[in-house]
Protein backbone atom coordinates (compact mmCIF):
# COMPACT_ATOMS: atom_id res chain seq x y z
CA UNK A 1 0.00 0.00 0.00
CA UNK A 2 3.01 2.11 -1.29
CA UNK A 3 2.93 4.42 -4.00
CA UNK A 4 5.14 7.64 -5.01
CA UNK A 5 4.02 10.49 -7.49
CA UNK A 6 5.48 12.91 -9.50
CA UNK A 7 3.36 16.70 -10.07
CA UNK A 8 4.11 19.80 -11.66
CA UNK A 9 3.35 23.24 -10.54
CA UNK A 10 1.55 25.20 -13.29
CA UNK A 11 1.14 28.96 -14.08
CA UNK A 12 -2.21 30.73 -14.82
CA UNK A 13 -2.76 32.08 -18.23
CA UNK A 14 -6.76 32.79 -17.14
CA UNK A 15 -6.36 33.14 -13.55
CA UNK A 16 -8.41 31.39 -11.19
CA UNK A 17 -9.31 34.28 -8.60
CA UNK A 18 -12.48 33.84 -6.23
CA UNK A 19 -14.62 30.95 -5.43
CA UNK A 20 -18.28 30.30 -5.92
CA UNK A 21 -17.98 27.60 -3.25
CA UNK A 22 -15.02 28.03 -0.83
CA UNK A 23 -16.00 24.71 0.69
CA UNK A 24 -14.46 22.68 -2.26
CA UNK A 25 -13.21 24.97 -4.04
CA UNK A 26 -15.61 25.44 -7.18
CA UNK A 27 -14.37 28.46 -8.90
CA UNK A 28 -16.60 31.32 -10.32
CA UNK A 29 -14.63 30.80 -13.87
CA UNK A 30 -12.90 28.66 -16.38
CA UNK A 31 -9.32 28.89 -16.15
CA UNK A 32 -6.08 27.74 -18.28
CA UNK A 33 -2.75 26.92 -17.20
CA UNK A 34 0.69 25.46 -18.65
CA UNK A 35 2.64 22.49 -16.74
CA UNK A 36 6.29 23.52 -14.87
CA UNK A 37 9.04 21.50 -16.22
CA UNK A 38 11.81 22.51 -13.43
CA UNK A 39 8.69 22.99 -10.42
CA UNK A 40 7.55 19.96 -9.23
CA UNK A 41 6.95 18.18 -6.10
CA UNK A 42 7.62 14.51 -5.52
CA UNK A 43 5.14 12.63 -2.53
CA UNK A 44 5.11 8.94 -1.30
CA UNK A 45 2.33 7.56 0.85
CA UNK A 46 2.64 4.75 2.66
CA UNK A 47 -0.79 3.61 4.42
CA UNK A 48 -0.53 0.38 6.64
CA UNK A 49 -2.47 -0.69 9.79
CA UNK A 50 0.93 -0.43 11.42
CA UNK A 51 1.01 3.23 11.84
CA UNK A 52 -1.49 4.26 14.61
CA UNK A 53 -1.37 8.36 13.62
CA UNK A 54 -0.28 9.80 10.20
CA UNK A 55 2.83 11.02 9.66
CA UNK A 56 3.94 13.89 7.15
CA UNK A 57 7.76 14.60 6.47
CA UNK A 58 8.21 17.68 4.58
CA UNK A 59 12.37 18.27 2.82
CA UNK A 60 13.05 15.59 5.25
CA UNK A 61 11.42 17.50 8.15
CA UNK A 62 8.69 16.20 10.70
CA UNK A 63 5.60 18.05 10.40
CA UNK A 64 3.61 19.40 13.68
CA UNK A 65 0.59 17.95 13.92
CA UNK A 66 -1.15 21.69 15.32
CA UNK A 67 0.16 22.88 12.37
CA UNK A 68 -2.07 24.11 9.30
CA UNK A 69 0.22 22.11 6.48
CA UNK A 70 -0.15 19.16 8.53
CA UNK A 71 -4.40 19.80 8.87
CA UNK A 72 -4.57 20.39 5.37
CA UNK A 73 -2.90 17.13 4.08
CA UNK A 74 -4.60 15.25 6.66
CA UNK A 75 -8.21 16.49 5.54
CA UNK A 76 -7.23 15.77 1.74
CA UNK A 77 -6.15 12.22 3.22
CA UNK A 78 -9.37 11.42 4.73
CA UNK A 79 -11.02 12.46 1.16
CA UNK A 80 -9.13 9.56 -0.18
CA UNK A 81 -9.65 7.54 2.60
CA UNK A 82 -13.15 7.79 1.94
CA UNK A 83 -13.31 6.92 -1.48
CA UNK A 84 -11.01 4.18 -0.70
CA UNK A 85 -13.36 3.16 2.45
CA UNK A 86 -9.47 2.61 4.11
CA UNK A 87 -9.05 3.68 7.80
CA UNK A 88 -5.51 2.90 7.34
CA UNK A 89 -3.30 5.94 8.70
CA UNK A 90 0.06 6.70 6.38
CA UNK A 91 3.57 8.13 6.16
CA UNK A 92 4.00 10.90 3.81
CA UNK A 93 7.62 11.58 2.38
CA UNK A 94 7.47 14.94 0.26
CA UNK A 95 9.73 17.04 -1.46
CA UNK A 96 9.89 20.00 -3.79
CA UNK A 97 12.23 20.75 -6.77
CA UNK A 98 12.40 24.39 -6.09
CA UNK A 99 12.92 25.97 -3.00
CA UNK A 100 9.76 26.23 -0.90
CA UNK A 101 10.68 30.15 -0.02
CA UNK A 102 11.28 31.48 -3.32
CA UNK A 103 7.10 32.59 -3.73
CA UNK A 104 6.52 29.99 -5.85
CA UNK A 105 2.90 28.29 -5.41
CA UNK A 106 3.56 24.66 -4.59
CA UNK A 107 -0.11 23.58 -3.30
CA UNK A 108 -1.24 22.96 -7.29
CA UNK A 109 1.49 20.25 -7.32
CA UNK A 110 1.66 19.47 -3.55
CA UNK A 111 -1.45 18.01 -3.99
CA UNK A 112 -1.58 16.90 -7.17
CA UNK A 113 1.44 14.80 -6.44
CA UNK A 114 -0.20 13.41 -2.58
CA UNK A 115 -4.03 12.68 -5.07
CA UNK A 116 -2.53 10.59 -7.34
CA UNK A 117 0.33 9.10 -4.51
CA UNK A 118 -2.67 8.15 -1.65
CA UNK A 119 -5.25 7.21 -4.09
CA UNK A 120 -2.82 4.72 -5.98
CA UNK A 121 -1.57 3.34 -2.48
CA UNK A 122 -4.85 2.54 -1.41
CA UNK A 123 -5.62 0.74 -4.41
CA UNK A 124 -8.19 2.96 -6.36
CA UNK A 125 -7.88 2.93 -10.24
CA UNK A 126 -9.16 6.51 -10.24
CA UNK A 127 -9.36 8.34 -14.34
CA UNK A 128 -7.60 11.65 -15.09
CA UNK A 129 -11.30 13.03 -14.54
CA UNK A 130 -11.43 11.72 -10.58
CA UNK A 131 -8.16 12.67 -9.80
CA UNK A 132 -8.56 16.07 -11.16
CA UNK A 133 -11.62 16.50 -9.36
CA UNK A 134 -10.22 15.23 -5.98
CA UNK A 135 -7.27 16.98 -6.48
CA UNK A 136 -8.83 20.32 -6.72
CA UNK A 137 -10.30 19.66 -3.12
CA UNK A 138 -6.85 19.87 -1.87
CA UNK A 139 -5.97 23.46 -3.51
CA UNK A 140 -8.01 24.65 -6.35
CA UNK A 141 -5.10 25.09 -9.07
CA UNK A 142 -4.18 21.31 -8.05
CA UNK A 143 -6.72 20.27 -10.67
CA UNK A 144 -4.70 22.13 -13.47
CA UNK A 145 -1.35 19.83 -12.72
CA UNK A 146 -3.28 15.93 -12.70
CA UNK A 147 -3.69 16.38 -16.82
CA UNK A 148 -0.69 16.94 -19.59
CA UNK A 149 0.61 20.17 -20.91
CA UNK A 150 -1.39 22.85 -21.84
CA UNK A 151 -4.75 22.51 -19.83
CA UNK A 152 -8.12 24.33 -19.10
CA UNK A 153 -10.09 24.03 -15.52
CA UNK A 154 -13.64 23.90 -16.61
CA UNK A 155 -15.37 25.58 -13.89
CA UNK A 156 -18.35 23.37 -13.46
CA UNK A 157 -22.01 23.62 -11.69
CA UNK A 158 -20.68 21.36 -8.86
CA UNK A 159 -18.09 18.75 -7.06
CA UNK A 160 -18.00 16.16 -9.42
CA UNK A 161 -18.27 18.57 -12.95
CA UNK A 162 -15.56 20.87 -12.18
CA UNK A 163 -12.12 19.28 -13.05
CA UNK A 164 -9.49 19.64 -15.62
CA UNK A 165 -8.37 18.25 -19.02
CA UNK A 166 -5.62 18.93 -21.03
CA UNK A 167 -6.13 21.61 -23.94
CA UNK A 168 -2.85 20.21 -25.77
CA UNK A 169 0.73 18.08 -24.73
CA UNK A 170 3.42 19.16 -23.19
CA UNK A 171 5.21 18.92 -26.80
CA UNK A 172 2.75 21.04 -28.64
CA UNK A 173 4.39 24.00 -28.09
CA UNK A 174 8.13 24.95 -27.46
CA UNK A 175 7.63 27.91 -25.17
CA UNK A 176 9.70 29.03 -21.62
CA UNK A 177 8.73 30.06 -18.73
CA UNK A 178 11.46 31.53 -17.01
CA UNK A 179 10.39 32.50 -13.14
CA UNK A 180 12.32 35.61 -12.06
CA UNK A 181 12.45 34.83 -7.81
CA UNK A 182 12.66 38.46 -5.77
CA UNK A 183 12.10 37.55 -2.80
CA UNK A 184 13.31 34.29 -0.05
CA UNK A 185 10.32 35.17 2.14
CA UNK A 186 7.07 33.51 2.70
CA UNK A 187 4.10 35.11 0.63
CA UNK A 188 2.14 37.72 3.06
CA UNK A 189 -1.41 36.32 2.45
CA UNK A 190 -2.75 32.87 1.69
CA UNK A 191 -4.40 32.20 -2.11
CA UNK A 192 -7.22 31.16 0.07
CA UNK A 193 -7.34 34.57 2.02
CA UNK A 194 -6.84 36.49 -1.52
CA UNK A 195 -9.89 33.89 -3.28
CA UNK A 196 -12.25 35.32 -0.09
CA UNK A 197 -11.43 38.55 -0.41
CA UNK A 198 -11.77 38.54 -4.36
CA UNK A 199 -15.34 39.72 -4.83
CA UNK A 200 -14.89 42.49 -2.40
CA UNK A 201 -13.23 44.02 -5.07
CA UNK A 202 -15.38 46.69 -7.17
CA UNK A 203 -13.50 45.61 -10.08
CA UNK A 204 -14.01 41.81 -9.32
CA UNK A 205 -17.45 41.30 -11.32
CA UNK A 206 -16.21 43.89 -14.29
CA UNK A 207 -13.13 40.84 -14.56
CA UNK A 208 -15.54 38.25 -14.72
CA UNK A 209 -17.34 39.46 -17.90
CA UNK A 210 -14.00 39.65 -19.48
CA UNK A 211 -13.12 36.64 -19.57
CA UNK A 212 -15.03 34.50 -22.35
CA UNK A 213 -13.11 36.77 -24.89
CA UNK A 214 -9.73 36.00 -23.12
CA UNK A 215 -10.60 32.44 -23.00
CA UNK A 216 -11.20 32.24 -26.60
CA UNK A 217 -8.15 33.92 -27.63
CA UNK A 218 -5.70 31.79 -25.27
CA UNK A 219 -7.88 28.50 -26.83
CA UNK A 220 -6.60 30.02 -30.30
CA UNK A 221 -3.01 30.80 -29.30
CA UNK A 222 -2.33 27.99 -28.06
CA UNK A 223 -3.83 25.85 -31.23
CA UNK A 224 -1.96 28.56 -33.59
CA UNK A 225 1.38 28.31 -30.98
CA UNK A 226 0.81 32.67 -31.40
CA UNK A 227 2.96 34.58 -29.13
CA UNK A 228 1.80 37.67 -29.81
CA UNK A 229 -1.67 36.84 -29.07
CA UNK A 230 -0.86 34.55 -25.97
CA UNK A 231 1.70 37.18 -24.52
CA UNK A 232 -1.18 40.39 -24.51
CA UNK A 233 -4.03 38.07 -22.43
CA UNK A 234 -1.89 36.71 -20.16
CA UNK A 235 -0.46 40.74 -19.38
CA UNK A 236 -4.28 41.52 -18.81
CA UNK A 237 -4.99 38.77 -16.68
CA UNK A 238 -2.33 39.27 -14.65
CA UNK A 239 -2.25 42.68 -14.04
CA UNK A 240 -6.37 41.96 -13.03
CA UNK A 241 -5.81 39.87 -10.81
CA UNK A 242 -3.99 42.52 -8.71
CA UNK A 243 -6.06 44.92 -9.70
CA UNK A 244 -8.18 42.75 -7.83
CA UNK A 245 -6.16 42.00 -5.07
CA UNK A 246 -5.08 45.51 -4.35
CA UNK A 247 -8.94 46.67 -4.33
CA UNK A 248 -10.41 43.91 -1.86
CA UNK A 249 -11.35 44.86 1.18
CA UNK A 250 -9.04 44.84 2.65
CA UNK A 251 -6.36 45.19 -0.34
CA UNK A 252 -3.95 43.02 -0.68
CA UNK A 253 -0.52 43.84 -2.21
CA UNK A 254 1.40 40.48 -3.61
CA UNK A 255 4.00 42.50 -5.55
CA UNK A 256 7.55 44.10 -3.90
CA UNK A 257 9.32 47.13 -6.14
CA UNK A 258 10.92 44.79 -7.99
CA UNK A 259 7.86 42.89 -9.56
CA UNK A 260 6.93 46.40 -11.09
CA UNK A 261 10.74 47.17 -12.33
CA UNK A 262 10.62 44.07 -13.96
CA UNK A 263 7.29 44.41 -15.93
CA UNK A 264 8.59 47.79 -16.81
CA UNK A 265 12.01 45.75 -18.07
CA UNK A 266 10.21 43.27 -20.08
CA UNK A 267 7.67 45.74 -21.89
CA UNK A 268 10.94 47.86 -22.72
CA UNK A 269 12.70 44.73 -24.18
CA UNK A 270 9.64 44.00 -26.06
CA UNK A 271 9.26 47.66 -27.77
CA UNK A 272 13.38 47.05 -28.77
CA UNK A 273 12.26 43.71 -30.32
CA UNK A 274 12.60 41.04 -28.10
CA UNK A 275 9.24 39.21 -27.65
CA UNK A 276 8.96 38.35 -24.27
CA UNK A 277 5.52 38.75 -21.82
CA UNK A 278 5.11 38.53 -18.35
CA UNK A 279 2.45 36.84 -16.08
CA UNK A 280 2.12 36.59 -11.97
CA UNK A 281 0.22 34.78 -9.69
CA UNK A 282 -0.19 35.10 -6.02
CA UNK A 283 3.30 36.52 -4.97
CA UNK A 284 6.04 39.17 -6.05
CA UNK A 285 7.76 36.70 -8.66
CA UNK A 286 7.52 37.65 -12.46
CA UNK A 287 6.75 34.56 -14.73
CA UNK A 288 8.44 35.51 -17.92
CA UNK A 289 6.65 33.53 -21.18
CA UNK A 290 8.77 33.38 -24.15
CA UNK A 291 9.58 31.04 -27.31
CA UNK A 292 12.57 28.68 -26.27
CA UNK A 293 14.84 29.97 -29.04
CA UNK A 294 15.04 33.27 -27.08
CA UNK A 295 15.37 31.72 -23.76
CA UNK A 296 19.26 31.81 -23.12
CA UNK A 297 19.15 35.31 -24.14
CA UNK A 298 15.87 36.65 -22.19
CA UNK A 299 17.17 34.87 -19.08
CA UNK A 300 20.68 36.89 -19.47
CA UNK A 301 18.64 39.83 -19.18
CA UNK A 302 16.58 39.02 -16.49
CA UNK A 303 19.62 37.49 -13.98
CA UNK A 304 21.22 41.22 -14.66
CA UNK A 305 18.56 43.30 -13.41
CA UNK A 306 18.98 44.27 -9.86
CA UNK A 307 17.19 42.00 -7.19
CA UNK A 308 16.60 39.07 -9.23
CA UNK A 309 17.74 36.38 -7.06
CA UNK A 310 17.64 33.28 -8.83
CA UNK A 311 15.78 32.27 -12.03
CA UNK A 312 14.15 29.21 -13.23
CA UNK A 313 13.66 27.83 -16.76
CA UNK A 314 11.03 25.80 -17.33
CA UNK A 315 9.46 23.98 -19.96
CA UNK A 316 5.77 22.58 -20.33
CA UNK A 317 5.68 19.66 -18.75
CA UNK A 318 3.34 16.47 -18.42
CA UNK A 319 0.48 16.09 -15.47
CA UNK A 320 0.70 14.09 -12.38
CA UNK A 321 2.77 10.56 -12.99
CA UNK A 322 3.13 7.76 -10.81
CA UNK A 323 7.26 7.22 -10.16
CA UNK A 324 8.25 3.59 -10.63
O1 LIG B 1 -5.04 26.88 -5.90
P1 LIG B 1 -4.84 28.10 -5.09
O2 LIG B 1 -5.88 28.27 -4.01
O3 LIG B 1 -3.43 28.20 -4.55
O4 LIG B 1 -5.05 29.38 -6.04
C1 LIG B 1 -4.19 29.74 -7.08
C2 LIG B 1 -4.38 31.14 -7.46
C3 LIG B 1 -3.45 31.72 -8.50
O5 LIG B 1 -2.24 31.02 -8.53
C4 LIG B 1 -3.16 33.17 -8.15
C5 LIG B 1 -4.09 31.73 -9.89
C6 LIG B 1 -4.19 30.41 -10.59
O6 LIG B 1 -5.12 30.26 -11.37
O7 LIG B 1 -3.32 29.55 -10.40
Amino acid sequence: MKATAVAPANIAFIKYWGQKNPKINLPFNNSISMNLSKCFTVTSCDFSPKYLKDEIFFEGKKIKENQEFFIKIVKHLNQVRKLAKSNFKAKVISANSFPSDAGIASSAAGFAALTLAASQALGLNLTQKELSVLARLGSGSACRSIPDGFVEWKKGKNHKSSYARSLAPDSWWEISDIVAIVTNKKKKYSSSFGHLLAPTSPYFKKGLNLLPQRIKKVKKAIKNKNLELLGQIIEEEALDLHIIAMSSNPPLFYWEGKTLEIIKKVREWRKKGLPAYFTIDAGPSVHIICEQKYEKIINKKIRGLPGVLKTIINHPAPGAEIKK
